[in-house]
């Protein structure tokens, strides 16, 4: 380990080391194998502060950039869900024009209901491809990421937040600290820091191992936040679970003494204390049901691969890079992915060069079975493809364990 704990300075521990990784954003087209770039996927818990984080998180720069594949409105209950995150941080910001301002606002699948109500709004986000679809829905964004820096810009362009709302963003900025800094400058005395990312218990619960990827530099559990929140003179005021994005928590957070605490915040903490979750027994644990859950998935497709029969996988996510990769599928076990994305239609996977096809294409290829790599979006494609399976198509799912779905 070369680097040191991205919130308190300590060496953190190794405990889970994927190997050589390709970037998991990173489609390729045909002509840019050799150039392909890789790096160590390690996950490291500090012994000190016990934030568990990547041993080794990539540049930003390489993997946000103007080429960034991922497009948040891909799903109808994703959409659902920000479209109730807004009308709540309207709702709660109590005064009677709030500005908000979003980190990460892609391709303005939240700030969109502002733009449509007329409130102040402006989004931070540093991949112009994304932004351009925000600007067609009407969300006003700037081209960065964000830092103390970008705060005090818009802090003198636009005055203080009155809330400050990031979806699957805190945990990708491994200068948190400079991130965290910013929020409390540029937020409202008495405004509202609402953030939400994947949740360690649930990741760990559920073996989602495909959580972990170049760009997730962190894994939060409600102590980590708590504690890096305070040393930024902020409170953490709440923290509530979410269905969404396989298992997530919502903090909210206030400059300290502005808001009331809620017992959620103490109930949490005392859970997760007494479940040790990360502690090196949890960790150590973890890594063998990484280890197993390998060691079924392969041998399922090589059985499926065997019998001769069919396998694509669905949906090109950034989580399959890690599964792909690190299982070792190549494209005899699984032929094709598809996925809804345009711009990664016609590209190949990272690392294994599994090509993607057209969503279009799934119900063509008459598959034998596919493996869900989108499987936080279980039930809405479940309903969406009820044709794949009256046919007969099977499903294969690897989170929380290896089987098929019969
Ligand atoms: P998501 O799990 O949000 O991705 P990530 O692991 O990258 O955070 O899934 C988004 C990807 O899945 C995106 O490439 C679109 C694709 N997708 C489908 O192909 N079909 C679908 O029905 C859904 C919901 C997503």
């Amino acid at each position: 380990m070369t680097g040191r704990c991205a919130a308190c300075g300590a060496a953190p521990e190794v405990f889970l080391d994927f190997g050589r990784m390709p970037l998991a954003n990173g489609f390729l087209a045909a002509g840019e194998f050799d150039a392909e770039r890789f790096f160590d996927l390690r996950v490291a818990c500090c012994p000190s502060c016990r934030l568990i984080q990547l041993a080794e998180p990539p540049a930003p720069q390489l993997m946000f950039n103007d080429a960034y594949p991922f497009f948040s409105s891909t799903s109808r209950r994703m959409g659902e869900h920000f479209e109730e995150l807004a009308l709540a941080l309207m709702r709660e910001c109590g005064v009677r024009d709030p500005f908000i301002v979003e980190l990460g606002s892609n391709d303005g699948i939240l700030l969109q209901h502002c733009a449509r109500r007329g409130v102040r709004h402006l989004g931070v986000e540093p991949s112009a491809n994304v932004a351009a679809a925000g600007a067609a829905r009407g969300v006003r964004s700037i081209r960065r990421f964000f830092d103390g820096d970008a705060a005090g810009e818009i802090l003198a362009s636009c005055g203080h937040a009155d809330a400050i709302v990031a979806a699957n963003v805190m945990c990708h900025i491994a200068d948190i600290h400079s991130a965290l800094a910013g929020v409390a400058a540029l937020l409202r005395p008495g405004g509202l820091f609402v953030f939400e990312d994947p949740y360690w218990g649930d990741i760990l619960e559920r073996t989602a191992y495909d959580q972990v990827y170049d760009e997730h530099a962190f894994y939060f559990t409600v102590g980590a936040v708590r504690s890096l929140v305070e040393r930024h003179g902020m409170e953490l005021v709440d923290a509530c679970p979410q269905q969404v994005h396989g298992g997530s928590m919502r903090y909210t957070v206030a400059h300290a003494g502005r808001r009331t605490v809620r017992a959620s915040v103490g109930a949490w903490i005392g859970r997760e204390r007494a479940s040790g979750l990360d502690r090196p027994p949890a960790l150590a644990s973890f890594r063998a049901r990484v280890e197993a859950s390998r060691g079924d998935l392969v041998a399922l497709l090589r059985r499926f691969r065997d019998d001769g029969r069919r396998v694509v996988g669905y949906g090109a996510t950034s989580k399959s890079t890690t599964v792909i990769n690190y299982c070792g599928i190549t494209p005899d076990l699984v032929e094709c992915i598809t996925d809804t994305t345009p711009a990664k239609h016609g590209k190949y996977s990272p690392g294994a060069h599994i090509p993607i096809r057209p969503h279009a294409d799934f119900a063509a290829l008459r598959a034998d079975a596919a493996v869900l790599f989108a499987w936080n979006h279980r039930d809405e494609i479940l309903e969406k493809e009820r044709a794949f399976r009256d046919r007969g198509g099977k499903w294969i799912l690897f989170v929380p364990s290896v089987r098929v779905l019969e």
